[in-house]
């Protein structure tokens, strides 16, 4: 590595945490704010949200804009993003998203960032979907390929009173779990501790 590669490398170690948290078409997207909102009490956290239209649903945009320079809708190129991001979260994963990713699909910028990201890159799946859905053969294949292939982690879904009325697995894992588990990961520290 040349000298001026190393000490940009060294400087982008000391400098943010950079969380890229992806939004899908799951009722679970209205606890994105929420999400950005606690990982902003970290100290030196960045946080970019990329939102797939139908996911703009179930959140206003306006709650999440504080995350960073970035507007959602934006036209960053996938690959700035990629490059930006030193972990991603795609919270909630719907159906639809999980099947792309299995599928490689790359019809837009959640999609595509995926497809280009460093397989270094830590990035966890949080599925979020009605019971039958989840039940259905093909998830449990797209989970597969998702987590052997491609490995991503994947966390949840977890059980509970869905929005539609369902009872059982297909809820996305707590949100503020979403959070800890970033916490963990990059050892973030809180601005508010000592
Ligand atoms: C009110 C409403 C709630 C929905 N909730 C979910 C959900 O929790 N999980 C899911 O996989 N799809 C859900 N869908 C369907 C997705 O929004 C749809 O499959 C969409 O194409 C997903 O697009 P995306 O993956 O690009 O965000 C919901 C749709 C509506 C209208």
């Amino acid at each position: 590595m040349v000298k001026s590669q190393f000490i940009a490398e060294k400087e982008r170690l000391l400098d943010h945490h950079r969380v890229l948290l992806i939004t899908t078409g799951s009722v679970a997207s209205i606890k994105a704010p929420l999400i950005v909102a606690e990982l902003l009490q970290y100290r030196n956290v960045k946080v970019e949200v990329v939102a797939t239209k139908e996911s703009l649903a179930f959140y206003d945009r306006a709650d999440v804009v504080k995350a960073g320079s970035y507007k959602i809708g934006d036209p960053i190129l996938h690959i700035e993003l990629r490059r930006w991001a030193d972990i991603v979260l795609v919270a909630p994963c719907s159906a639809n998203t999980l099947s792309k990713i299995a599928h490689g699909l790359c019809d837009n910028l959640a999609t595509s960032l995926l497809r280009a990201l460093a397989p270094t890159t830590p990035t966890y799946i949080f599925p979020a979907m009605n019971t039958l859905m989840y039940e259905h053969p093909l998830t449990a294949e797209h989970v597969r390929v998702v987590r052997d292939v491609v490995r991503y982690q994947i966390v949840g879904p977890i059980g509970k009173n869905l929005a539609c009325g369902d009872v059982g697995l297909g809820a996305m894992t707590e949100w503020f779990d979403v959070v800890k588990i970033v916490v963990n990961q990059m050892k973030l520290t809180r601005k508010d501790d000592k």
